[in-house]
């Protein structure tokens, strides 16, 4: 778009499922850059709405709900509030965020349902739908487990299988079982309501097709979707949770999630803009949080209808197709509203080197993060951007976001602004010395820093993050060097106008960092401003020599950043051990049971606790004993194959438990008359099953 041409612009943020707390994953996915792009674009003075909230309908929340033995509006208000807060407490800087619980998100989401149906635009299809007889319910995808025909997973999703990344249908599925009552479905007729995503077909392509700019990963899953032929949709579930299908008919059904998500952005900017501006609240506004309100000048409409706004989705890779296929296809038929200019959507962040796992606990979750590292908000959007996984898949680990703490943040930021301030209080009281003379290697650096702004707008606004950022950190470095080069703190002794001229700079390319480092650590941004006394610039100022006035007086020095010592990294770290060793624990396979026997063939079986009187290894085997035990009955001779387990001294004396009705074997030449009963664990570690007290020998075990 040009960008002349722009009025205003509608940022919008995935709205994350409310069925736990968000992790690293999402803020390097979705949260970081969305704040950044939002903030900078406030720092340039221009008219944005930067709006999110709480996706609280659809299975995942009701999943979660049956999970956890509560209702589901119980897990939603609690994770609302979670996602809020933590949200708030880093620093992302959502005009509104919403919930799609909300009575205004669901007047909105049913008006444009009914807009659509009474457009005609609806296919209304009878079809077959996966029913759990047990549970008296249609099954939604997420509710279907089964083996995934692509890669042959059992543990496939009806919707998509985690493992290949497959989108699926339900019927794909070989073996389908019901995550309700573990039964295999039948199949049952519904009715439900389509989106003719094929008639839009040649709309999105031309759509998409006008976009060539958008990020390969997205344009690319875009073609693919376009070129294998889109079918039509149902907008309509069979469920009890979610925003009631407003259509006659249509008893029991709820709008597709995914139908409904999307609108979520428009509600929120409906709240934001009018319902905030005339005060009408509803009932569970109290836990919103909306900040920067300017609702005297904005109507939601100008966000979402007017050519001249600007509209952003950031999301992550597994929401492409319905940001650019889907939720497209339903503006076009709705009619009145503009499609999105750009959606940046980034691949996936891992955490040391394995997939981020809610389930498995393989996150970093943000509300944690929060209380373990107090008022370190900016070290994590540093490292998350500085790693963003913006065109291919990425890691984080501990030891990374350690380093890039103590050799980045502390050591060139930090150690820049420190300097800088220290020095100025030491040989000018703190007030901003005077330019004498201007030397070349002062005016290079003066030109160097002119170019900064304009770089780091031109990534920004190409949504590359990374980049920008690691401009930003060049202004520091730049700021390092010359004061390495120019050495203030020895001229000083003889020549202090040259020191005024210097430092005189370096407080400027403080000044400068202020600015432009603000959308991505605004705590540090901040820190800054109270450290030099400098408010109310904008972007547009940066690159000037000539923020902080001579004689101004700086605040007082701060450490922006200090050291991560070990011992924080290393707890980190044993946290997902922990998590690790859990996993395994719950991932050690048990043998299968064997197939049912009748009581009969149980008490068949005779016996007893017997005494072991003696043992010796059997000559030439390694795993065979010959022991001689006191069965009570008699004294007999059973071979058994514990030699790696047990020594024969150790175990005279022992208890055990032996089958004495076993027709006797021989074994490498030894009558063996009876078997000890053994347990073997999943590593085929021995040990034998015994009373856990002294007990009667021939005590009859049943
Ligand atoms: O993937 C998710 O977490 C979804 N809750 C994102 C929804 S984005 C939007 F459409 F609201
Ligand atoms: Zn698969």
């Amino acid at each position: 778009m040009d960008n002349s041409k722009i009025k205003r612009y509608t940022v919008t943020a995935a709205l994350p499922y409310t069925n736990g707390p968000v992790h690293i994953g999402h803020l390097a996915g979705v949260y970081i850059p969305a704040d950044i792009y939002a903030r900078y674009l406030r720092s340039n003075k221009r008219d944005v709405k930067f709006v999110c909230g709480s996706d609280e309908n659809g299975v995942p929340i009701t999943l979660k709900a049956k999970r956890e033995g509560v209702s589901p509006q119980e897990i939603v208000d609690k994770y609302h509030k979670i996602i809020g807060d933590s949200f708030k407490e880093f620093g992302v800087s959502f005009d509104i965020y919403h919930r799609t619980s909300s009575l205004t998100h669901h007047h909105t989401a049913s008006d444009f349902f009914e807009t659509l149906y009474k457009k005609g635009v609806f296919e209304e299809e009878v079809t077959e739908q996966y029913y759990d007889e047990s549970a008296k319910q249609f099954l939604a995808d997420r509710y279907i487990t089964g083996t995934c025909p692509k890669c042959g997973n059992e543990n496939a999703y009806g919707d998509q299988c985690e493992n290949c990344g497959s989108t699926l249908n339900a019927t794909d599925l070989i073996n389908p079982k019901s995550t309700l009552s573990g039964d295999q479905p039948i199949l049952k007729e519904t009715k439900n309501w389509f989106l003719p995503l094929d008639k839009y077909e040649d709309r999105l392509r031309a759509y998409i097709e006008s976009h060539k700019e958008w990020r390969p990963n997205v344009y690319g899953q875009c073609q693919s979707w376009l070129n294998a032929g889109l079918q039509p949709r149902a907008m309509t579930r069979d469920l009890d949770w979610g925003i009631r299908v407003p259509v006659r008919g249509a008893e029991g059904k709820v709008l597709y999630v995914w139908f409904d998500a999307p609108i979520g952005y428009i509600s929120a900017t409906k709240e934001l803009c009018d319902y905030a501006k005339l005060d009408v609240w509803n009932p569970k506004a109290e836990e919103y949080y909306i900040s920067n309100v300017e609702t005297d000048k904005c109507g939601w409409e100008e966000y979402w209808k007017d050519e001249d706004t600007k509209l952003v989705h950031f999301i992550g890779k597994d929401n492409i197709v319905f940001h650019c296929i889907i939720f497209p296809a339903m503006l076009m038929a709705h009619g009145d509203y503009i499609l999105a200019d750009n959606v940046p959507a980034n691949e996936f962040l891992n955490l040391e080197g394995q997939k981020i796992s809610t389930s498995k606990n393989w996150a970093v979750w943000l509300n944690e993060y929060l209380r373990e590292f107090e008022g370190k908000q900016d070290v994590l959007r540093y490292v998350l951007t500085a790693t963003a996984p913006e065109t291919k898949d990425n890691d984080f680990t501990w030891k990374d976001f350690q380093a890039r703490n103590n050799n980045e943040l502390v050591a060139i930021l930090g150690n820049f602004v420190n300097r800088v301030v220290v020095l100025t209080h030491k040989y000018f009281n703190g007030a901003v010395p005077t330019v004498m003379e201007i030397l070349p290697e002062d005016q290079a650096v003066i030109d160097d820093l002119a170019t900064y702004p304009a770089k780091i707008s031109a990534s920004i606004e190409n949504y590359r993050f990374r980049e920008a950022l690691s401009e930003v950190m060049n202004v520091a470095r730049l700021g390092n060097k010359y004061l390495a080069e120019t050495e203030p703190w020895k001229v000083i002794k003889t020549d202090e106008d040259r020191v005024r001229t210097i430092l005189n700079i370096a407080l400027q390319i403080a000044a400068n960092i202020q600015i432009l480092i603000e959308p991505f650590l605004p705590f540090t941004a901040e820190k800054l401003m109270k450290m030099l006394r400098n408010g109310g610039h904008t972007w547009e100022d940066a690159g000037s020599v000539n923020l902080l006035k001579r004689g101004h007086e700086i605040g007082e020095g701060e450490l922006l950043f200090d050291k991560i010592e070990d011992a924080a990294i290393d707890f980190q770290i044993e946290k997902l051990n922990q998590s690790k060793a859990n996993n395994s624990a719950a991932n050690v396979e048990a043998i299968p049971a064997k197939e049912n026997i009748q009581f009969d063939d149980f008490t068949a079986m005779d016996i007893r606790v017997a005494t072991i009187v003696a043992a010796e290894k059997v000559e030439k085997t390694k795993k065979l004993l010959k022991l001689t035990v006191n069965t009570g009955i008699d004294e007999r001779t059973v071979v058994s194959g514990i030699a790696e387990h047990y020594k024969p001294e150790d175990i005279i004396g022992t208890q055990v438990s032996i089958i004495v009705n076993l027709a006797p074997r021989e074994i490498k030449g030894i009558l063996s008359q009876g078997m000890i009963l053994m347990a073997e664990n999943s590593e085929g570690k021995l040990t034998f099953v015994a009373p856990t007290q002294k007990f009667e020998e021939g005590s009859v075990i049943r």
